[in-house]
């Protein structure tokens, strides 16, 4: 009885952003026309780097990563959020369920390690700017790149193994537009609230490391910057607000959700579609509208454009 009990479950129910069909159909388009740009600032920082040559370091190789993380990311959850605007039932199977579970922590474990990364880089750069490369020379970044792909599927993994047993056998309603951990055990039938910290912790301690990493990181950096307030500094704190903006956008929301002891349902909605949403679209604006060199990349790209159609 109790076998044939279990796991009945093979579909969820999404609630959605809000329960009015109009604001939804309303929302339709400005959540499309964010995603596209999304996918494809983010795609254009790649290529950018690519085939730039004027691109080749690591920091940029390290920013093309992120970008590429980013459309992913919001690949997960976006185009699952778009069709769903449009219908009544918002379903989806348990094994997409799992699925989006796994992507979204392995992205997002991804990108924190990689924010860190970025922020090594940074640092190895502006305080120690004589061994730069031989600290950070090619085989080195892959290794660094290898590692966040790495630890990001391990943390994803850990969380998946630890929903993936739980018998689900009647709730199906999850009051978002993704899966979310936190909110998909709260449907298992049985007590989750040791599991709920346990999962809780694991990404907790993955986000809270990282953030620390990156505070210590840029703190040296902004104390090397403010001593030798000379030549360069200016460029090189422009360099570090970006990258700072882009941390806190991106940890803040983490953060907020997984270890904040109260969790007020429109808050956390919010949250989400900052996080799955806006965060990947701000970082290649933040990157694209501040950072002279790619400013001068864009620059070569359209004059080349230019020359080959004059050749023509
Ligand atoms: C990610 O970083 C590695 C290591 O530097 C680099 O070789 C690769 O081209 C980057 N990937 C993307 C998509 O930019």
């Amino acid at each position: 009885m109790e076998e044939a009990n279990q796991s009945v479950v093979s579909e969820f129910i999404f609630q959605g952003l809000c329960d009015s069909q109009e604001l939804q159909v309303i929302l339709l388009l400005p959540v499309s026309i964010l995603y596209l740009m999304t996918v494809l600032g983010n795609l254009f920082v790649v290529l950018l780097t690519i085939t730039d040559h004027n691109l080749h370091s690591p920091m940029y190789f390290l920013l093309a990563n992120l970008s590429f993380v980013d459309s992913c990311l919001s690949s997960v959850t976006t185009p699952k959020l778009i069709t769903d605007l449009l219908k009544d039932d918002k379903t989806i199977s348990f094994e997409g369920c799992m699925a989006q579970i796994l992507c979204v922590h392995f992205f997002g474990g991804g990108e924190m390690v990689l924010l860190v990364t970025m922020a090594y880089d940074r640092y190895v750069a502006i305080c120690k700017p004589l061994h730069y490369s031989s600290i950070m020379d090619r085989q080195k970044c892959i290794w660094l790149v290898l590692t966040s792909w790495i630890i990001g599927f391990v943390h994803a993994m850990s969380q998946l193994a630890m929903i993936l047993e739980l018998p689900f056998c009647g709730p199906r309603v999850v009051d978002s537009f993704f899966c979310d951990i936190p909110l998909v055990i709260k449907l298992a039938c049985m007590d989750t609230d040791t599991l709920r910290i346990v999962i809780n912790a694991d990404s907790g301690l993955l986000a809270t490391t990282c953030f620390i990493l990156v505070l210590v990181s840029y703190t040296y950096i902004l104390f090397t910057i403010h001593l030798n307030a000379k030549e360069g500094a200016s460029k090189a704190l422009s360099t570090c607000t970006s990258h700072i903006t882009v941390v806190v956008l991106f940890f803040g929301p983490c953060i907020f959700i997984y270890l904040w002891p109260v969790s007020i349902t429109w808050v956390n909605k919010f949250l989400a579609v900052f996080y799955t949403v806006i965060t990947p679209l701000m970082n290649p604006a933040i990157y694209t509208l501040r950072n002279k060199e790619i400013k001068n990349a864009i620059k070569r790209l359209t004059n080349q454009h230019v020359n080959s159609r004059d050749n023509c």
